[in-house]
């Protein structure tokens, strides 16, 4: 028992009516467990910008920097910010968290519910037995890197984004993906595109070092051009993939198709601070502020309430409350309830609010 710290920022779109729903789930899981968790909220994108001027504001990172963990909605998704000559941009604020916070590990975990098999674009007997891990780097790569601008030159305007990996960056998630295999099936397979990027090439070279580290592991390696296509064609075969920011930001989408939607996918995005109960980390659906949807009470809670369940366990040192978050969410998928985006001949469709009442009563 103790106390728990979770600063919830829901952002923008359907960012706030998710995370309703995730910490409703809490409340559901303190009751059970008898916990109390003392939940602080601030904003952040577009709300943010609206309110304080900035993204995010100093004052919010230093709530989440006193904070055990961070349950962060989404955000983006106004037409005003998304400009490319936007001055401040809603997506800063995942930046400058990512990156102010040191979270250099996004691990996004797609396995498939039995009872959503066909809810897939992909066929049943394809997806069986799929349980992989995506590790993605996310402080560095291409999402950092600078020079980053559009500009003037005397032959013309030309733009430059700057991929830049450090050894020590690599080494650091490589060696992460190996750790978490070791409680899983013990394949670690590391992503790059070695065949053109001198960033791929340092990568490639560290990763089969750290491996070597790892004799009883299985460890392979596969150009993003080529996983993208196994991905699709032979999901289940995959364990934990490990990969820079930018082949991590694609594959997860195209991956969370596996799942049947992408408001199924949770994320946990974690860095080296300790807390008192686990490690520090912020944890967010994978998908986007939706703005198409927002406030129709269609969007699935299901990403937020099991980036909850992933909370739980990693920050918070509770695996028993966030095995039972999981398996509520289980109970009430395999009863046939389904949210819009996973709509099914034979299958009630509730709202994003109903969904998250029933998997909290599915707790108590
Ligand atoms: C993600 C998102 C973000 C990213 C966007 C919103 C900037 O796509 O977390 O996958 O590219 O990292
Ligand atoms: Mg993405």
């Amino acid at each position: 028992m103790g106390t728990y710290a979770i600063a919830v920022l829901a952002g923008d779109g359907i960012g706030p009516e998710v995370t309703r729903q995730g910490i409703r789930v809490l409340s559901a899981v303190a009751s059970r467990y008898g916990h109390t968790f003392k939940t602080t909220e601030a904003l952040v994108g577009v709300a943010a910008i609206e309110a304080e001027g900035d993204a995010i504001s100093d004052a919010t990172m230093e709530l989440c920097q006193h904070s055990d963990a961070i349950l962060f909605g989404a955000v983006g998704g106004a037409a005003r910010y998304e400009g490319p000559n936007s001055r401040i941009q809603p997506e800063q604020a995942l930046f400058r968290l990512r990156k102010e916070l040191a979270l250099y590990a996004n691990l996004r975990p797609i396995r498939p519910l039995n009872a959503l098999l066909n809810a897939s674009t992909i066929k049943a007997e394809v997806l069986q037995g799929t349980d992989l891990l995506v590790v993605r780097e996310l402080t560095g790569g291409i999402y950092y890197g600078k020079p980053s601008e559009i500009r003037e030159t005397p032959q013309g305007v030309e733009a430059i984004d700057t991929l830049i990996y450090t050894e020590t960056e690599i080494e650091r998630i490589i060696r992460t993906a190996f750790e978490l295999a070791r409680d899983r099936r013990r394949k670690v397979t590391s992503v790059d595109k070695a065949n053109v990027l001198s960033s791929s090439r340092l990568w490639r070279r560290t990763a089969e070092r750290v491996a070597a580290e790892y004799p009883d592991f299985t460890f392979d390696q596969l150009l993003v051009d080529a996983c993208a296509m196994h991905l699709i064609r032979r999901p289940s075969s995959f364990d934990v993939i490990v990969t820079e920011n930018m082949f991590g930001d694609i594959l997860t989408d195209e991956a969370s198709m596996l799942a049947g939607s992408m408001g199924m996918l949770p994320s946990a995005s974690l860095g080296t601070r300790r807390t008192e109960h686990g490690v520090f980390g912020l944890y967010e659906p994978i998908h986007g502020s939706a703005p198409d949807i927002a406030g129709q009470h269609k969007a699935n809670p299901i990403a937020s309430i099991l980036s909850m369940a992933l909370l739980l366990r990693f920050s918070l040192g509770l695996k028993q409350e966030a095995d039972a978050v999981e398996a509520a969410v289980n109970r009430i998928v395999e009863a046939g309830y389904r949210t819009e985006d996973l709509r099914e001949a034979g299958k009630e469709v509730i709202s994003t609010e109903e969904m998250g009442r029933l998997i909290a009563e599915a707790i108590a």
